[in-house]
């Protein structure tokens, strides 16, 4: 009886270590399939489960030299691998993982912030489209493309409300309003994601960083951050709900302290508003060395009370600081930690790898096949070039010098943009191994391919974006001369904007205003293509030059894009979801202020008012601003009640014209005033918006909706209230030109 007992004990365990995980396909979900293999577990392989690493191919922050790492994969004790990409060499580290005991498979982690391999414009540029739909199919492509070339997982989207433009990473995200921000966070969770994980042709998206990474004192990046927690709810928490409320798999945490606690240890976010208000239920991933960087932060003494005071907030996984693998065995076995908090993070881990069939088929993403006709698909560069022309906005136009004819006989092209190539591809992209560059359009190219036969195009490089070399100058304005107009790029590299890259000078650096000065003197009439990845400061430019686009950096498709703005093809439509200050000296300044006692109302009332003595009230643009190649009029604004209860809904009408001789796109934004509330409200918030396509002279009726929880807000105990009283509906084609307005009121 007992050799049998012994027998089929001996079988199961062979039976067990051989396929472990397969066995739980039986189980009816992730969750059941988690917990039975979690009852297999040593703590040495569910502390590997919590432990990512970077991959030799590519880094994106300090470098930790580890020649352990195959090993640390083959015995299980590593969950994730981040910086890993193709099918190629994802199949073949997935395969030493499958080496190890459990044969629990790796998950492949990628920054996918604006496309894998076509490449769509940076992520505040795009947010500049108002347009969640077209985000959304931005990054359902990113997702097809990134999920071919065998990766799970992308630390996207990045969700961080950024009222600083002296921060560099301003360019990842979607600028300064919580309502837009928020509906852009949704879209693009909904884009990467897919209606439910576990198609290949989806990612695992993070939303980051989490949280008010955006409010880093002085723009500095992993400053520190200094708010009431009435702030943090109001602003800069909310586009983190809409994610989680779209479903997002996981959260990043972010590098900054909120007053003085680092987000990596900070339980009150991670557990108690992330997964006991929220309901969150995915993963968190630590931001790179974020939990060892508590210990500069002087919150802990050393790495095992980094790892404690992590795990017990609720960051799941550490990334890169290895904190986790050095001390957490340590911590269960001397009763600092757990083993349940090891267990739940472990689950949450393990449930992802579930849901994305990897324990089913752990080299399901691994298909050369796909991966090359992912990367090939023609439909991608034209939904690059379209989201590429949504997103450059018109700040300038003088007696229509554009859009320009495409016959004209002479124009020169100037400028360090003109044919560069990665540079347009922005501070975040992928350099996929093995793939040449040359799939970006330039904007030489762009423009040659679009001007007819009989015009000649005449470029000249004229200086670098830095530096004070001026040798280029002669040529330049030489060739400006014989043009009948001049196209001149100024602005940022790409490096200059992204991480790490905080500026306490945002003005066009070198010598390219300069030279502009030059062209302008020339008197021909010089049309100003801005390149960068925040808001800059160019009042020389903004009052001089006759025409301006903001063309951010516009990824694969900007030289035809640009093209397609330039010479009428598509009508800019984009507007602002920053504002852009006058001078660094104006920051911080957005549209969402409070009035103060002391308000300035315009230039002139400045007398003992809350204004510069030496600076207009003003930003140089506001934001919502954005031009057109044509006018829209605004008319009969009604309200269906002028007076409504808590529980009604306000519906706002509003007619828009094209009233110019384009047809074109407009965005008619919705802003309300809460005249009185417990604690100050701003002079205007968004509310709602609609874009609109009219063709020149007609017109179309736009509905806004209000309701008691759109007019919520925070008060001093940061409780969401809804306070009773009147309200200012505003209607306006941005934040300061409003057109129309109306006063309501919300009673008991
Ligand atoms: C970087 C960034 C983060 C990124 C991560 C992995 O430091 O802060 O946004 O996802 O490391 O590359």
């Amino acid at each position: 009886m007992k050799t049998t007992r012994t027998l089929a004990a001996m079988a199961w365990v062979l039976v067990m270590t051989t396929f472990p995980a397969q066995l739980f396909s039986q189980a009816n979900d992730a969750y059941s399939r988690a917990d039975s293999l979690l009852k297999m577990m040593t703590l040495p392989e569910k502390i590997g489960q919590l432990n990512q690493y970077n991959d030799d191919w590519n880094a994106t922050g300090p470098v930790t030299v580890d020649p352990g790492k195959a090993e640390q994969v083959k015995n299980g004790e590593v969950g994730s691998l981040l910086n890993c990409v193709t099918v190629q060499r994802t199949r073949k580290w997935q395969s030493v993982a499958m080496q190890s005991r459990l044969k629990i498979p790796l998950l492949f982690g990628q920054d996918v912030i604006h496309g894998y391999k076509t490449t769509f414009p940076i992520p505040l540029g795009e947010s500049c489209s108002w347009d969640p739909d077209a985000i959304e199919r931005s990054e359902r492509v990113a997702a097809d493309e990134a999920s071919a070339a065998g990766i799970h997982w992308t630390f996207a989207p990045m969700v961080d409300i950024a009222r600083d433009p002296r921060w560099g990473r301003v360019m990842e995200g979607s600028g300064e309003d919580p309502y837009l921000g928020s509906l852009i966070a949704a879209a693009r969770v909904r884009g990467l994601q897919g209606k439910k994980l576990g198609g290949t042709n989806s990612l695992m998206a993070c939303a980051k960083h989490f949280a008010a990474y955006g409010a880093a004192i002085g723009g500095r990046d992993y400053n520190s951050v200094d708010m009431s927690d009435r702030l943090l709810r109001e602003i800069y928490l909310p586009p983190f709900k809409a994610a989680v409320d779209a479903g997002v798999a996981t959260l990043m945490t972010s590098f900054n302290d909120i007053n003085g606690v680092p987000s990596t240890g900070n339980r009150e976010l991670l557990t108690q508003i992330l997964r006991k208000e929220w309901g969150f239920t995915g993963f968190v991933v630590s931001d790179w060395g974020s939990v060892g960087e508590m210990i500069n932060h002087g919150n802990v003494s050393n790495d095992y009370e980094a790892a404690l005071s992590a795990i017990n907030a609720g960051c799941d996984m550490d990334m890169e600081s290895r904190c986790y693998r050095n001390n957490l065995e340590k911590l269960v076995k001397e009763g600092k930690v757990d083993i349940f908090a090891i267990d739940e993070a472990v689950r949450r881990i393990l449930e992802k790898k579930f849901e994305l069939g990897l324990f089913d088929d752990p080299y399901r993403f691994c298909n050369e096949e796909r991966e090359r006709k992912a990367l090939s698909n023609p439909e991608h560069p034209a939904m690059a070039r379209e989201m590429a022309r949504k997103s450059i906005v018109l700040l300038k136009n003088e007696n229509h010098l554009l859009p320009l004819s495409p016959t004209l006989k002479n124009i020169a092209v100037i400028g360090p943009m003109v044919k560069a190539v990665n540079q347009n591809k922005g501070f975040w992209d992928v350099n996929v191994p093995g793939v040449d560059s040359n799939f970006v359009v330039t904007w030489w190219q762009g423009i040659s391919a679009r001007v007819s036969r009989e015009t000649t195009l005449h470029y000249a490089h004229g200086c670098d974006f830095e530096g004070t070399s001026r040798a280029g100058f002669e040529e330049v304005v030489a060739i400006a001369k014989q043009a009948d107009v001049v196209l001149f790029t100024m602005g940022e590299r790409r490096d200059m904007s992204g991480e790490a890259r905080s500026r306490s000078d945002i003005g066009i650096p070198g010598v390219q205003e300069e030279l502009l000065e030059l062209l302008l003197k020339t008197g021909k009439p010089v049309v100003v293509l801005i390149s960068a990845g925040r808001p800059l400061v160019f009042k020389y430019t903004a009052e001089h030059a006759p025409a301006i686009l903001y063309t951010w950096w516009l990824g694969s498709e900007a030289g035809n894009a640009i093209a397609d703005v330039l010479f009428g093809d598509y009508n800019p439509s984009a507007k602002f979801t920053m504002t852009f200050p006058r001078s660094v000296g104006q920051i911080p300044i957005n549209y969402s202020h409070f009035n103060t006692g002391r308000p300035a109302r315009n230039d002139s009332d400045r007398v003992y008012r809350s204004a510069y003595t030496d600076l207009s009230i003003y930003p140089q643009y506001e934001f919502g601003y954005g031009l057109s190649y044509t006018s829209f009029g605004y008319s009969n604004l009604e309200v269906n009640r002028k007076q409504f209860r808590k529980n009604e809904v306000i519906d706002i009408h509003v007619t828009i014209s094209n009233t110019g001789a384009f047809d074109g796109e407009e965005i008619a934004q919705l802003y309300v005033r809460d005249l009185v509330g417990s604690v100050s409200r701003p002079v205007s918030e968004l509310k709602d918006f609609a874009k609109v396509f009219l063709r020149k002279g007609e017109s179309t009726t736009v509905t806004f909706h209000l309701d008691a929880a759109k007019l919520s807000f925070y008060d001093q105990h940061a409780q969401l209230v809804s306070e009773p009283g009147f309200f200012d509906v505003m209607v306006g084609a941005s934040s300061r030109d409003i057109r129309l307005q109306e006063r309501v009121e919300m009673v008991k």
